[in-house]
C-alpha cells in the first residue's frame, strides 16, 4: 500500500514539475493566449487544456531534434502531437515567438513555412505548398498576422506584417503589410486602414489578358534559359 502511495506521490510531483516548467518556458505564449482568446479564464486553464499550446510545446522539442538531424524522432514527435491535438506542425517549420493557435483542430503547417512573432492562427488553417515542388514551397508569414479559420495560404509567398487573412480565404499571391485579404482567390479589401473598392482598384483586379501575357513571358524565358 505504501509503495502505491509513494508511486502516486512521485507522479503528482512530476506533473507539478511539468506544469511549472511549461509555465516558465512558455510564459510569453500563455500570456499571448490569455490576451487573444476572450474565452480564456485563467493561466492554469491554458496550461492544462489549450491544444494550441500543447502542439507548440511538442513542435519546439521536435524542432530541436530536427535541427540535430534526428529526423525520424522529430517526425515521430510531430505525428504524436498531431494525434493528441489535431494540429500538425512539421518539425522543419520555423516559428517565431508568441504564436497562438486557437481551437487548432485541422491546422497544418508545412516543412518550409516561416512564421514571425505574435501570429494568431485559427482552426483548419493550412500553410501548405501548391504542388509537388521541392525546396522552399510554403509561405512566409510576417509578424502580428491573423489567419482566419479555414484559410489556406499556399506556395512560397509572403504575407506582410500586421495583415489579416479572412476565414476560408485561399491566398496564393504575396500580400503586402497592413492588408486584409478575403475570398477565393484572396483579394485585398483593406490596406493601411483604407478600404479598397475592388471594382475601382485596378492594381488588385486580375486582368486575364495580362495574366496570359505574363504566362507566355514566363514560358519564353524558360525556353531561352534551356
Ligand atoms: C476578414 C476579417 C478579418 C474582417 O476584416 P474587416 O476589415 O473588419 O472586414 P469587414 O467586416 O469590414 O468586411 C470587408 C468586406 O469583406 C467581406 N468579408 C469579411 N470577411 C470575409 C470572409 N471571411 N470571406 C469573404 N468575405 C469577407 C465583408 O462582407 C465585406 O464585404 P463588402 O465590402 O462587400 O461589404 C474577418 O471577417 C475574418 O474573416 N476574421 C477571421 C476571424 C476568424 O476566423 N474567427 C474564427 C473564430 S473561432
Amino acid at each position: 500500500m505504501t509503495i502505491l502511495i509513494n508511486i502516486l506521490l512521485i507522479l503528482l510531483a512530476l506533473i507539478i514539475l511539468k506544469l511549472i516548467l511549461i509555465s516558465v518556458f512558455f510564459f510569453e505564449e500563455i500570456k499571448a493566449a490569455q490576451k487573444k482568446d476572450p474565452a480564456s479564464r485563467s493561466f492554469l486553464e491554458i496550461v492544462l487544456l489549450y491544444q494550441g499550446l500543447h502542439a507548440l510545446i511538442a513542435y519546439r522539442v521536435a524542432h530541436f531534434f530536427y535541427k540535430a538531424r534526428f529526423y525520424l524522432i522529430a517526425r515521430f514527435m510531430s505525428q504524436l502531437a498531431r494525434f493528441l491535438t489535431g494540429i500538425e506542425i512539421h518539425p522543419g517549420a520555423r516559428i517565431g515567438k508568441r504564436l497562438f493557435i486557437d481551437h487548432g483542430m485541422g491546422v497544418v503547417i508545412g516543412e518550409t513555412a516561416v512564421i514571425g512573432d505574435d501570429v494568431l492562427i485559427y482552426q483548419e488553417v493550412t500553410l501548405g505548398g501548391t504542388g509537388l515542388e521541392k525546396g522552399k514551397r510554403h509561405p512566409t508569414i510576417g509578424s502580428n498576422v491573423v489567419i482566419g479559420a479555414g484559410a489556406k495560404v499556399l506556395g512560397n509567398i509572403t504575407i506582410g506584417d500586421n495583415s489579416y487573412i479572412g476565414s476560408n480565404a485561399v491566398v496564393i499571391k504575396d500580400v503586402p503589410s497592413n492588408s486584409t485579404v478575403v475570398g477565393v482567390p484572396g483579394r485585398i479589401t483593406k490596406q493601411d486602414g483604407k478600404k479598397i473598392d475592388v471594382s475601382l482598384d485596378h492594381a488588385h483586379v486580375l486582368d486575364p489578358i495580362m495574366q496570359n501575357l505574363e504566362e507566355l513571358e514566363n514560358r519564353i524565358k524558360k525556353l531561352e534559359d534551356k
